[in-house]
């Protein structure tokens, strides 16, 4: 019989298996994820950066760069909604990042993308940063779906020594240990090597390895360009124009980790799996501007909610886009890549909770309207501002207002309580065109473009903030004109969301730090419940 592609998935698996020769035509694509940590939104050549970075550049210009495409404001986050589909406040995870003698993890009951990637039959691999939790074996990357694993654990380590220094409160001592794993055996013998050049060489290797006949997933989540500000001279000379020195170390790195990605997409070339390879490249949050990150000329930077600290550099790029060389500028996010990838790997997402995240495969690849209309930035009712301190802060000037006080409008304090979402907490929202942000949503400054030296400080005045603001971001993605007056209707709309999404959120699960956690003088970190 002729069949009739009215394609349900199982019935299009039945007729795969019903048609043979329609089977070896479809092949799942190999998908090759890197993610990069802290890269800004102006420190890649295609936003015409003075950082340049000709493998992103072309990549992205030949596949399909997203540029309205958010991620979350700060690391464990995005990481922990890329491989779960989900949002933070579904997993109790809506506050701020897992330290390293903290006793959690995403919960060992949400299913995590290498897993459904596995069960596709995928070969799955992972090089690089975790940073969603390893107090206990089970919380690893090989317990939770990666057949193998080279990387570290926790974040803001030494680029060359790998060591990870941390305060253990409760034990009143600064602990500086290694912190990188081959499986989950500790890997010592890779003091002095650069992290960036040591985990492309990894990725590549693994790409070397793999059997084309399999599909591969290879996880890439780069140190770069994270502080510390480090990086081998040799990056450094093309810069000997920036005159910021620190700006100058931050763009070496990026050029070192630019230089890994060539590698890797080279690898994927010389080993015959481009032409079926689906190749992801993304930030984790946007820069972070006192380790001379930028994201001008946004407002904000990471651990914020403005857009300097969500909207992401990101791109798809490999042969089996159908638009490749086009620019979308529907709304992705984050959370979006596990349906999506799932989907691509002709896989399912059944063993998963209910998933935030949507398929935006057609949305990228042909140019369709993005299914996602809404957006949960995040709701943390916990938040406070993780700048660094004073003694790390750069010369470009750290000037963020204090917190605002108080949860209500002054001029009509009832106005907001029916909505029943107390507008103090730090919280945010896009739907369309439409952003609202609640409570203090972290450093609210337009840093000046790096190198500028305009006569005033390139910072306009600012206005105390409200504890309710709604912007246009597509008409203003800069942040500059506050409407929620003159649209109330929006206004309450947003806040009926942020309260329905706020009724399904866990409880923050946030623990103390653990003793236990306490490698020793020559240990390394790792699990120890
Ligand atoms: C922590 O150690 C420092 C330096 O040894 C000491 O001055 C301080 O009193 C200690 N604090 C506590 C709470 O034990
Ligand atoms: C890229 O490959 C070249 C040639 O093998 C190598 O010299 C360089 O160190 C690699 N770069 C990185 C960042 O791994
Ligand atoms: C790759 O895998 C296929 C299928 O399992 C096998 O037939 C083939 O020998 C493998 N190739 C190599 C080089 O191992």
């Amino acid at each position: 019989r002729i069949p009739q592609c009215v394609c349900v998935r199982g019935e299009f698996l039945l007729l795969l298996i019903n048609f043979p020769y329609l089977r070896s035509t479809v092949r799942p694509p190999h998908i090759v994820f890197i993610l990069a940590d802290d890269l800004g939104w102006y420190d890649v050549g295609y936003h015409s950066s003075e950082i340049r970075t000709p493998n992103l550049d072309k990549l992205s210009a030949q596949g399909v760069r997203l540029e309205n495409y958010y991620v979350q404001p700060v690391c464990t986050p995005s990481r922990n909604q890329l491989m779960t589909g989900r949002y933070q406040i579904h997993t109790g995870m809506q506050h701020q990042i897992i330290w390293p003698c903290q006793p959690y993890c995403v919960p060992l009951d949400e299913k995590l993308l290498p897993q459904l990637l596995k069960e596709a039959g995928y070969g799955t691999h992972m090089v690089g940063k975790w940073h969603l939790g390893m107090y206990k074996k089970d919380c690893l990357p090989t317990r939770r779906g990666f057949d193998t694993y080279f990387g570290y654990l926790t974040g803001s380590e030494d680029y060359f020594t790998h060591e990870r220094c941390y305060d253990i409160a409760p034990l009143n001592l600064t602990r500086c240990a290694l912190d990188l794993r081959d499986g989950e055996e500790v890997a010592a013998a890779y003091k002095g090597d650069y992290s960036t050049e040591l985990f492309s060489q990894r990725a590549v290797s693994v790409i070397k390895k793999h059997n084309s006949s399999k599909p591969l997933f290879l996880y890439v989540a780069l140190q770069a360009v994270h502080s510390p500000l480090q990086v081998p001279e040799r990056y450094l000379a093309p810069y000997s124009f920036i005159e910021d020195r620190h700006r100058r170390l931050y763009a070496g790195m990026v050029s070192a980790m630019d230089e890994a990605v060539g590698n890797i997409s080279l690898a994927l070339q010389q080993e015959g799996l481009w032409d079926n390879t689906v190749l992801v490249f993304s930030t984790d949050n946007g820069g972070q501007t006192v380790y001379a990150g930028s994201n001008w000329p946004l407002r904000g930077r990471k651990l914020s909610l403005w857009e300097g600290g969500v909207r992401a550099v990101g791109f798809v790029a490999g042969p089996l886009l159908e638009k490749p060389g086009t620019v979308s500028r529907e709304l992705i996010h984050i959370s979006d890549w596990l349906p999506t990838l799932v989907g691509l790997a002709g896989g399912s997402t059944g063993g998963t909770k209910p998933l935030d995240g949507f398929n935006v495969w057609k949305t990228i690849s042909k140019g369709f309207a993005s299914p996602r209309q809404e957006l949960l930035h995040n709701i943390d009712p916990l938040y406070s501002d993780l700048a660094p301190s004073e003694k790390n802060v750069s010369l470009r000037g750290d000037i963020c207002h204090t917190p605002v006080k108080g949860n209500a409008d002054s001029s009509s304090p009832d106005r907001w309580a029916k909505f029943g979402f107390n507008v103090s907490i730090h919280a945010a929202i896009r739907s369309s065109n439409w952003k609202l942000l609640t409570g203090y949503p972290g450093c609210e400054v337009w840093f000046p473009r790096p190198g500028y030296n305009g006569s005033d400080s390139g910072v306009p005045k600012l206005g105390p903030l409200k504890p309710i603001m709604l912007f246009d971001v597509e008409k203003d993605p800069e942040e500059r004109n506050e409407v929620s007056a003159q649209f109330p209707d929006v206004v309450d709309y947003l806040l009926t969301r942020l309260q329905e999404h706020q009724k399904t959120a866990l409880p923050i699960n946030y623990p103390d730090d653990d003793p236990q956690c306490d490698p020793g003088p020559t240990g390394a970190w790792g699990p120890w419940a």
